[in-house]
C-alpha cells in the first residue's frame, strides 16, 4: 500500500506536500514502535491523527472556497471580502472581530513595521488592511498549494509579498528565513512543538527580526473550553532576560518580545 497516497485521499490532507506526509509517517512509526511495511493501518490511522492536529484542524470545510473568494475580492477595501475568506481558517476566523485591536495594540508597542515575516501564517496575511499600515510581507506556511494561493493574494493586492513554503521545525528551513522589522508567531509554537519538541529554542535564537510576536489560543480550537496559561511556564521560562510584554485580547494571548 502506498501510505502517502492512503493518507491523502482524505480531504483534509490534499494541500500537503508528499514529504511532509512521508515524514510524519516516519516520526509515528518510530515514536509508536511500528513497522511501516507491517502495521499499515494503524499507522495510516496514527498518521492521521497527528497531521489533523498540526494541519487539518485548522481548516474550515469550505476551505477550498477560497480560490473563488479571492477572484471576486474588489480590493485592499473590501474588508466584508477579507473577512470572508479568513472565516476559512479557524484561527483567523476566532480573531476577525479583535484584528484592529490585536494591530492597534501590537505596533504601540514596535512601532509600524516595514516589514513582516509571518511564521506558520496560515491565512493571517489576509488581515494586511486591518494593520493600517504598508509593509513587505514574507508568509510561511507548510504547504506549496497553502502558499500560493498566498502569492495569488498579495499579486493580486498589489502587496509587496513573498510566500515560502516548507517545514520550519527543520534547522535548514530556519536558516532561509530572511531578515524582518517584525516576526508573526501566531498560535504557531503548540503546533511546532508538537511536530519536533523543544524546537521554539532553536527558532527564536535564529530569528533576524527585531520584533518577535507569539500568540498562544486561551481556549481549546473553536471557542471551545479555557485552557490555563500555567501550561505557558516552559515557554516564560524561555523567554526569561528577554524584554517583553503581554496583551490579552479576545481568547489569545500575545506575547511582544524585544530581540535587538
Ligand atoms: C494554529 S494555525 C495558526 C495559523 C496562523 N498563524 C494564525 O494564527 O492565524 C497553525 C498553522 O501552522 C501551519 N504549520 C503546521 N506545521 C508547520 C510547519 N512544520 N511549518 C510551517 N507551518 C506549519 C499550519 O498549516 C497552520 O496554518
Amino acid at each position: 500500500m502506498d501510505l502517502v497516497f492512503e493518507i491523502k485521499k482524505k480531504k483534509e490532507f490534499r494541500n500537503l506536500d508528499d514529504s511532509f506526509v512521508e515524514d510524519a509517517l516516519r516520526k509515528i512509526a518510530k515514536e509508536n514502535q511500528l513497522d511501516i511495511s507491517k502495521d499499515e493501518e494503524i499507522i495510516v490511522k496514527k498518521t492521521r491523527a497527528f497531521l489533523r492536529e498540526v494541519y487539518g484542524a485548522f481548516l474550515s470545510k469550505n476551505f477550498d472556497k477560497r480560490d473563488k473568494l479571492l477572484s471576486s475580492l474588489a480590493g485592499l477595501n473590501d474588508l466584508e471580502g477579507h473577512r470572508k475568506i479568513l472565516k476559512l481558517h479557524i484561527s483567523t476566523a476566532e480573531r476577525i472581530p479583535y484584528y484592529n485591536q490585536v494591530y492597534a495594540s501590537i505596533f504601540a508597542i514596535t512601532g509600524n513595521p516595514g516589514s513582516i515575516l509571518d511564521i506558520a501564517s496560515g491565512l493571517n496575511p489576509l488581515s494586511y488592511p486591518f494593520m493600517n499600515i504598508q509593509a513587505k510581507y514574507f508568509a510561511y506556511e507548510l504547504s506549496k498549494d497553502d502558499a500560493l494561493f498566498l502569492q495569488k493574494y498579495f499579486d493580486k493586492m498589489r502587496i509587496s509579498g513573498e510566500t515560502l513554503f516548507g517545514d520550519i521545525t527543520k534547522s535548514e528551513e530556519m536558516d532561509k528565513l530572511p531578515q524582518a522589522d517584525i516576526c508573526f508567531l501566531f498560535k504557531a509554537i503548540d503546533t511546532l512543538e508538537s511536530i519536533r519538541w523543544n524546537v521554539t529554542a532553536e527558532l527564536l535564537s535564529k530569528l533576524k527580526c527585531k520584533w518577535i510576536v507569539a500568540s498562544f489560543p486561551l481556549r481549546t480550537l473553536g471557542k471551545g473550553k479555557l485552557i490555563s496559561e500555567k501550561r505557558l511556564s516552559w515557554f516564560l521560562k524561555l523567554i526569561n532576560g528577554m524584554k517583553y510584554e503581554r496583551i490579552v485580547i479576545g481568547d489569545e494571548v500575545f506575547f511582544v518580545l524585544r530581540k535587538a
